[in-house]
């Protein structure tokens, strides 16, 4: 027998070379095949004597045992690689990204968002640090303006928690703001208020709203006025036709409500409650109100919203109906 364990180790590096099912079984053929090297040895041993035979047979019982240890192992190996192979070839690494479904705010805070933007580029401060839920009777209407018995506290059915109130408008932040501002000063607030009232297609008993409070030394209606048109355009991204209604609220004199027709519905919706801020405010803040005049309103904010989506009833923003919220995306 020609083969030594040198060749057999030569062999065993060859094998562990394959990386396919087609190499591999060239190797086996060229080992243990039926004109496999190893085949063939063992045909040699007929031919010694018999002294020689066992040695040699043992001998090539060992070479054989590490040849078909290492086939084994390497068709394994094989295996793997030519798995992963056919793995990859099946990216497409050239192929268009499939887009993937994206989450978004609540409508409601994509409006809050898109106002809070418009407001701060024109030098309106955001004045979270005033925006309380729970307020008192003081903040919510005394110092608005609004006495105990006033019958206007009856416009806004009130939730009374002991001594302390929801507030029913976020025009509460107003004495507030005023009292630890200096003047001049630009305002938004934006939250929650409570009101008592019968759910419907246009009211909830919570709901948002933004208040805008400007007060300086000439400050006059159509500055308000200004205001407000911009801000309706910039959100609508066009000139929706509005009217000015005369009003009355405590706290403003003159006072206005602002509607912006509805084309689909052919209808006003009431967004806004607006006036010049009365002097009664001004004064009861510590100011003198013979030298600073301001405007203020205040903004539903699920109007907004269902005016900008075109919803039928305010209660659908809050159903949680992913397939109607996730089709409510503002900001462009
Ligand atoms: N607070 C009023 C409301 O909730 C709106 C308003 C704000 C009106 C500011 C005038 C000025 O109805």
């Amino acid at each position: 027998m020609d083969l030594k364990q040198a060749d057999i180790d030569h062999g065993l590096r060859a094998i562990q070379q394959a990386v396919t099912t087609t190499d591999l079984e060239t190797q086996r053929l060229h080992w243990m095949g039926k004109q496999g090297l190893i085949t063939q040895a063992f045909k040699t041993i007929g031919r010694l004597s018999v002294e020689e035979k066992p040695a040699v047979a043992k001998q090539l019982n060992e070479f054989k045992s590490q040849i078909i240890d290492v086939l084994a192992k390497q068709k394994e190996l094989v295996k793997k690689i030519e798995l992963q192979k056919a793995i990859d070839d099946k990216i497409d690494v050239t192929l268009e990204p499939r887009l993937l479904t994206q989450g978004h705010h609540h409508p409601i805070h994509q409006v809050i968002k898109k106002l809070n933007y418009f407001f701060a580029q024109r030098g309106f401060e955001s004045r979270s640090d005033y925006n309380l839920e729970i307020e008192d009777e003081w903040h919510n209407f005394e110092l608005l303006n609004i006495p105990a018995h006033h019958p206007a506290r009856s416009m806004q059915d009130t939730f009374y928690c002991g001594e302390k109130i929801l507030r029913t408008h976020v025009s509460a932040a107003q004495p507030r703001i005023l009292k630890n501002s200096k003047l001049p000063l630009s305002a938004v607030v934006f939250g929650r208020v409570f009101r008592c009232d019968t759910p419907d297609a246009t009211h909830t008993p919570v709901f948002h709203q933004m208040e805008c409070l400007r007060i300086d030394r000439h400050c006059n209606f159509g500055h308000l006025k200004t205001i407000i048109e911009d801000f309706i355009t910039f959100l609508f991204g066009e000139k929706l036709p509005i009217r000015y209604r005369a009003s009355y609220f405590p706290f403003t004199e003159p006072s206005v409500e602002i509607d912006v027709w509805m084309p689909e519905k052919k209808a006003w919706l009431e967004i806004l409650g607006a006036g010049m801020v009365h002097p009664n405010v001004i004064k009861n803040a510590g100011h003198d109100p013979s030298v600073y005049r301001g405007f203020a309103f205040g903004v539903g904010i699920e109007r907004l919203a269902m005016l900008y989506f075109d919803l039928d009833d305010v209660r659908e923003l809050y159903n949680s109906d992913l397939s109607l919220l996730g089709d409510c995306y503002l900001w462009q």
